[in-house]
């Protein structure tokens, strides 16, 4: 009798257990991409801003192996203060990126933008080998943020899972 109410307890258990599982990896989720709930508006300045910087860094690999220090210099600056946290955000907007995404988006934006300034200094002063270290600091920089923030656009970056627990 005990073993029958036993295993009729679990069978009404079950579904509860997995359905909180569920619910506790959505969490996860959507904690570890906060972009995902920004108005339609903010996140497209964010993905626009993002393929301007791309551009921009792509465009930088020609610069570099013709010696145009200058244009990096000019590119650098661009990514420097073009970024949408610094942008002249409404003040409504500014507000609602710092209250959906995590103080640790915005350290890595600031050192990304700390990284910029460094670029542009070392075009200017026509160091090569500091413009590329800080041109591949840079590369670090942004899948050091898009692994913890945009793994629903870069999958691949997703960091391997060691959870035990997960079937
Ligand atoms: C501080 C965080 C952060 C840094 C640094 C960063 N990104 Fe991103 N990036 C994001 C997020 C978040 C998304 C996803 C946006 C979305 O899903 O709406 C993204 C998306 C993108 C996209 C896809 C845009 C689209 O909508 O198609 C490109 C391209 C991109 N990033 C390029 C770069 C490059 C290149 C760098 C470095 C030079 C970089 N990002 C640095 C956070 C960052």
């Amino acid at each position: 009798m005990k073993i029958i109410i036993s295993i009729a307890l679990l069978v009404i258990l079950l579904p509860t257990i997995s359905y909180a599982e569920d619910a506790h990896k959505h969490e996860r989720h959507v904690k570890a991409s906060g972009v995902e709930a920004l108005s339609p508006n903010l996140r497209n300045l964010l993905s626009e801003e993002m393929k301007a910087i791309q551009e921009g860094m792509m465009s930088i690999i020609p610069a570099y192996i013709s010696g145009n220090w200058r244009e990096i210099e000019t590119t650098a600056g661009k990514i420097k203060s073009s970024y949408i946290l610094k942008q002249s955000l409404t003040e409504s907007q500014r507000k609602e990126l710092h209250s959906i995404l995590p103080a640790e988006f915005i350290e890595k934006d600031q050192r990304f933008h700390y990284l910029a300034g460094m670029l542009e200094h070392a075009a200017l002063s026509k160091k090569p080998e500091l413009i590329n270290f800080y041109f591949s600091e840079m590369n670090k920089s942004c899948i050091g943020c898009h692994a913890v923030f945009a793994t629903h656009k870069f999958p691949a970056l997703k960091p391997a899972k060691k959870d035990a627990h997960s079937h």
